[in-house]
């Protein structure tokens, strides 16, 4: 295999996580590895709601850390959720400095969206549902003109080389088609921050590069995984024919938007005394069942917002247009879809992993701040946070560097490529036996199925990554004999006063308890 070894750190992934570290890593040199062009395919650039922050002076970290833990459902490290919360303010100013075009009010205050489960309305936004794609772009800027950042577009790991416990290389290949021949990148450290793991569902609202390769790739290293089994499914992305599925941002229903079925009746009024602002697993398995019973459960902004859903909610008025839906005249169809993963690969507060020499931010990483379900606008939010931390935790443990050559590769042809047929039927085994409602024999077939689906395609990094994270998941859920936030269970029904804690899990642990179950079984 070809080898390159370079001083740079090397940043798995090219979302906000990605860029806001390597800016903070500045000017120590880095080589971002970025599957598309920069800005494209990460689930950053399509995040509508924003940065949650207590920006109002009657707001305050420590109200915003409460709402977190109340919705993470008794599995959030309270540690975190006070630092991540405290930092807020820090990380709006900075953006704002570093050109993020937020709303503003004519004194200057931001403009501040009510989102589910908060207590105040502390998400700040960019044009309604801009936020992602406006926040990435101005960040963008900031790197063309970092001279210490190397972005290496249509590249991608696949997979970790460690030696005593510690990572020493990461082997790349084209994200072309095509694929290429692997190489070796030896880097002085290396930095995973490539998105989450809901694209591994067939209705997400993901990108279909997130779809676990990360937590995928650290997990076969060895690293530990958290909270695998909370995987968080949005309410409202719209109900049609489009992969992935296009958001109705929770903002339209912090702005009074309500959920109606087929009969025009307003279903959660009786779910939940915070109605359509209840916590997110608590709509979604609302929508969910409303699906299942086949009452088409739509979102209604027609009284509440009106022809204002144009101009302020830009996103969501070009998606409805796409598939000939008039949100002003007509109440857009939703439906429940695979949209974070609260588990990852577990940190230490500094950002470090199991593994020496790795760090983690961002949707890939479960640093505790989530819990079993997490407070929208906080995964941008916690995304900054750790970044810079690692950033700060990369430069004070390496040695100084401040120079280093730009990294050239000379991909040759060959490697294997995924399987399209193998990766959909990945897909629908997850949001048919790992979805929004799990039970034992439906976790005990995806368990299965996955392992028939990884054996037949083992020479494939990517799905190798894709099925140990698939497996990660299901493994973790099945061992959760309750339900907690999202994780739902229709044979334990009931939260568990002693399962109040986060689970750990190696991918070996999650295999032997496929094995057991599978022994079980005969
Ligand atoms: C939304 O705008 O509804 C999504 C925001 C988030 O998931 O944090």
């Amino acid at each position: 295999m070809q080898k390159i070894t370079t001083d740079r750190v090397v940043i798995i992934g090219a979302g906000l996580a990605a860029i806001y570290a390597a800016l903070n890593l500045a000017p120590r040199p880095v080589l971002i590895l970025s599957p598309e062009p920069l800005g494209k395919g990460t689930s950053s650039s399509r995040a509508q709601g924003g940065v949650a922050a207590a920006m109002d002076p009657k707001d305050s970290p420590r109200a915003h850390a409460a709402d977190t833990v109340r919705a993470g459902a008794g599995t959030v490290d309270a540690n975190v959720a006070a630092q991540v919360t405290q930092a807020a303010r820090y990380h709006i100013l900075d953006l704002t400095n570093l050109g993020a075009p937020f709303d503003r009010k004519p004194g200057g205050e931001y403009v501040l969206s009510r989102e589910a489960a908060h207590s105040f309305a502390r998400v700040v936004r960019v044009k309604g549902d801009q936020a992602g794609v406006a926040i990435m772009n101005a960040l963008i800027e900031q790197v063309k003109s970092t001279r210490s950042i190397q972005v290496m577009e249509g590249v991608m790991a696949a997979r970790l080389e460690t030696f005593a416990g510690s990572v020493i290389g990461v082997v790349v290949q084209t994200s072309d088609p095509a694929g290429s021949a692997p190489v070796m990148i030896h880097g002085s450290a290396y930095l995973m921050a490539g998105g989450g793991s809901a694209a591994l569902y067939a209705k997400t609202t993901n990108p279909a590069r997130i779809c676990g390769q990360v937590v995928g790739m650290a997990a076969r290293a060895g690293a530990e995984i958290a909270d695998a089994e909370f995987v968080q499914f949005h309410p409202t992305a719209i109900d049609v024919a489009e992969d992935p599925a296009p958001l109705a941002t929770e903002a339209l229903r912090g702005e009074g938007a309500i959920l109606i079925n087929r009969d025009g009746s307003r279903f959660m009024a009786n779910v939940h005394p915070d109605g359509e602002l209840a916590p997110r697993d608590v709509v979604a398995r609302a929508v969910f069942a409303q699906s299942q019973a086949r009452m088409r459960p739509m979102l209604d902004t027609r009284a509440a917002i009106g022809a204002r859903i144009t101009t302020d909610f830009p996103a969501v008025a070009a998606a409805c247009q796409r598939h000939g839906i008039d949100p002003v005249r007509d109440p857009i169809p939703v439906v429940a879809a695979a949209h974070y993963h609260m588990g990852g690969i577990a940190t230490d507060r500094q950002g470090g992993t199991t593994l020496g020499n790795l760090w983690v931010c961002g949707e890939a990483s479960s640093t505790g701040l989530h819990g079993a379900n997490r407070l929208a606008s906080n995964g941008l939010l916690e995304a900054l946070v750790y970044a810079r931390i690692c950033a700060q935790d990369i430069n004070s443990t390496q040695v100084s560097c401040d120079a280093a050559d730009p990294v050239v590769i000379d991909f040759r042809s060959g490697g294997d490529v995924a399987d399209a047929a193998a990766i959909w039927s990945l897909r629908q085994t997850m949001s048919d036996c790992v979805g929004v409602i799990r039970d034992e024999a439906g976790l005990r077939h995806a368990l299965r199925k996955i392992q028939k689906l990884a054996e037949a395609s083992q020479s494939s990094d990517n799905f190798q990554n894709m099925c140990a994270t698939a497996t990660l998941i299901a493994a973790a859920a099945l061992k959760r004999k309750e339900s907690r936030g999202a994780h739902a269970r229709s044979d334990y029904t009931q939260t568990s006063s002693e399962a109040c804690h986060r689970q750990c899990l190696t991918l070996k642990q999650a295999m032997e308890i496929r094995d057991m179950e599978m022994e079980n079984c005969r």
